[in-house]
């Protein structure tokens, strides 16, 4: 009886949680295929809500509310297929997964750009994940969550690294591979990161390097053996990073996936003598430069007449997953 009062009351508690977005420093696309990259969490975090209705049961429907865009849904369990929005059916995934049988209500915001290549999708999976799962277990335990957030991740973008997931749930710094997570610290200085505001998705960048590695086998492995070396020099030698940058961002258009506008911003970097890449998928979202002791203004000056939508800083190597006291 004391146990059952004691669950009722927590039910009906909100639950809050946040997790951070990432900068893939070096080896993106090659990490899909088992090599190593360079990742770092960054100040800009997603915030989920999780109240689940206490008195109501039997009754499997969600509120969702999306904050930043004031997007509000009233969701029927049952009645979600797949035709319905992948972030819908991820939500009513995770639902099922943890055979809730009450109405819940959640609600999402995000300071993390959505689509621009910061994990704004892994922060909802692994943050969706911690909700739930807070919601049946004293505290948090990222392994479990980021096992299950990667099957989120997975209807997102298909067949995904994990390194998303993974460093939105850890945070910090990490060398990661499909095999190996690995904690780093990290320091880098004038990093700024520019949104293109050129969409993009993922899932596409991700098939078009697997169609061009499936034609090109050899000169496929070539490159994506260069990537890791460029993840490689990049931890041993921080002091070559402008360099290492270029070499990166070279081998990511042989495999197909920078275009005129990602070539012409970079293009006006190097003119500059400072350097730059994409970070994450490519085709469009954004992209990281090392800027010297450049202004936000500078750069905008020397990048102006191309596609710029944003220029952030931000801290790196934040905290990863964690519960919050309150819903900002
Ligand atoms: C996306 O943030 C990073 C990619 O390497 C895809 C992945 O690792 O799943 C492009």
């Amino acid at each position: 009886m004391e146990c059952r009062s004691f669950c009722l009351l927590k039910m009906s508690q909100p639950i809050v949680v946040s997790s951070p977005g990432k900068l893939i420093l070096g080896g993106e696309h090659a990490v899909v295929y088992g090599k190593r990259a360079l990742v770092t969490s960054i100040g800009l975090r997603l915030y989920m809500q999780l109240i689940v209705n206490a008195e109501k049961m039997n009754q499997q429907s969600i509120d969702i509310h999306f904050q930043d865009t004031n997007r509000k849904e009233t969701i029927d369990i049952e009645l979600v297929n797949e035709s319905y929005p992948i972030e819908i059916q991820a939500i009513v995934f995770i639902y099922k997964h943890f055979q809730i049988n009450r109405s819940a209500q959640l609600t999402i915001r995000s300071d993390i750009p959505i689509g621009a290549g910061l994990g704004s999708s892994a922060a909802f999976s692994v943050c969706l994940v911690g909700c739930f799962y807070l919601w049946q277990n004293e505290k948090i335990d990222p392994d479990e969550i980021n096992q299950l957030a990667y099957q989120v991740e997975c209807l997102f973008h298909g067949t995904p690294s994990g390194i998303d997931n993974t460093i939105s749930t850890y945070g910090q710094s990490l060398v990661y591979s499909r095999q190996l997570r690995q904690h780093m610290e990290f320091h880098l200085k004038n990093l700024a990161i520019i949104d293109t505001g050129i969409p993009k998705s993922t899932k596409r960048m991700v098939e078009l390097v697997r169609l061009f590695v499936e034609a090109n086998r050899d000169e496929a492995e070539a490159i994506l053996n260069e990537i890791e070396k460029c993840v490689e020099t990049m931890i041993a030698h921080p002091e070559e990073m402008k360099d290492t940058f270029r070499r990166n961002q070279d081998l990511l258009k042989q495999l197909g996936v920078s275009n005129d506008a990602i070539d012409h911003i970079l293009a006006k970097l190097t003119e500059q003598n400072l350097s730059g890449k994409i970070t994450g998928a490519g085709g469009g979202g954004c992209l990281i430069a090392l800027i010297d002791s450049l202004t936000k203004e500078q750069v905008l000056e020397i990048l102006k007449g191309n596609s710029i939508k944003e220029i952030y800083f931000v801290e790196c190597g934040v905290e990863g997953l964690r519960q919050e006291e309150t819903f900002p």
